[in-house]
């Protein structure tokens, strides 16, 4: 394998149990959650889409059916709505089930991210690939996987994404320590801490969902055993990764300065929710002043 290999796949876990979003997630993923009027994870492949991968590989848990569904055709839908001239809703719900080939493999037990990346080792095979978070939504007006798929391909090794936080709201995220790469737009990986305290913390550079890793990883992971909360983290398979040496080793950094949404906890949901209904051209116009009285209406 080259490290020129073409990037076309694509895998996105979504088998996480979603305890933060109880009660709403007891029967749902939390990937299903609609962010104004489409699913999250809708977001997630429409953006893979966007970067070329049209391989997706799903990894999915219980309640699976809602997120397979939700990419299949239903015709006896698209019948009616054609009957009716509703060609401009016929249209919406055709974008979800035309954004590529999707594939599915289940994580029957959720034991981390890691362990959910594993499961598409057969799927993948010996080719770099993408790992897109289906709860992480990054702004389609920014630019972030397609850079990471360059730096992937220039570096020949694997590559995370980050995003400068607030010292405090570090202990959330994965958090890495880098130092620059001399002529580029991005920066090696020395060491990676899961979740550490704000003072433990080797950085504010937080790692977000969005990822380019080399296949070496899944050697990695196959021996890497559970860590911090009993999951077996992905974070710990790149931190070794980061320090070897040749073919598959190196991690580096694109530092995103763009827009992203969390929508993996109640606060954020929301923010991401209000946000992205501001900037739509059929719902803002009425929201924002809407938003404006009701703020000035508070306290
Ligand atoms: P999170 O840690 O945010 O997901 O995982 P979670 O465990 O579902 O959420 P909480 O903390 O209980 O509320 C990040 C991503 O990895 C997936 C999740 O679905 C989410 O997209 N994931 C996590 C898996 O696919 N399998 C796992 O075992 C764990």
């Amino acid at each position: 394998m080259s490290s020129s290999t073409r990037i076309t796949k694509a895998v996105i876990p979504a088998a996480g149990l979603g305890t933060r979003f109880l009660p709403a997630t007891k029967a749902m993923p939390k990937e299903m959650l609609p962010v104004v009027d489409e699913p999250a994870i809708q977001y997630v492949v429409a953006e893979a889409a966007r970067a070329g991968l049209s391989d997706v590989l799903m990894v999915t848990g219980r309640s699976k059916r809602a997120l397979e569904d939700h990419f299949d055709r239903v015709p006896s839908l698209e019948a009616t709505l054609a009957e009716k001239g509703d060609t401009e809703k016929l249209r919406r719900i055709q974008q979800a089930t035309a954004l590529g080939d999707i594939h599915y493999i289940r994580q029957g037990d959720p034991r981390g991210l890691g362990h959910a990346v594993l499961c598409a080792k057969l799927h993948v095979g010996n080719e770099p690939f993408a790992v897109l978070l289906g709860d992480d939504l990054i702004d389609e007006r920014d630019e972030l996987l397609r850079t990471m798929i360059d730096v992937q391909q220039r570096t020949g090794g694997s590559v995370i994404a980050v995003m400068e936080v607030e010292p405090e709201a570090i202990s959330a995220y994965g958090a890495a320590d880098v130092e620059e790469v001399e002529g580029e737009d991005y920066v090696r990986v020395k060491k990676l801490v899961e979740k550490p305290a704000p003072e433990e913390a080797p950085s504010n550079l937080a790692v977000i969902g969005r990822y380019v890793l080399h296949p070496a990883v899944f050697e990695v992971l196959e021996r890497t055993a559970p860590g911090r909360g009993n999951e077996i983290q992905l974070t710990d398979a790149l931190e070794e990764l980061a320090t070897r040496d040749g073919e598959g080793g190196g991690v580096y950094a694109v530092v995103f300065r763009g827009r992203r949404y969390d929508t993996g906890d109640k606060l954020s949901y929301i923010k991401a929710v209000v946000t992205l209904a501001c900037d739509r051209g059929d719902l803002g116009p009425e929201l924002r002043p809407w938003l404006k009285s009701f703020v000035a209406g508070l306290d």
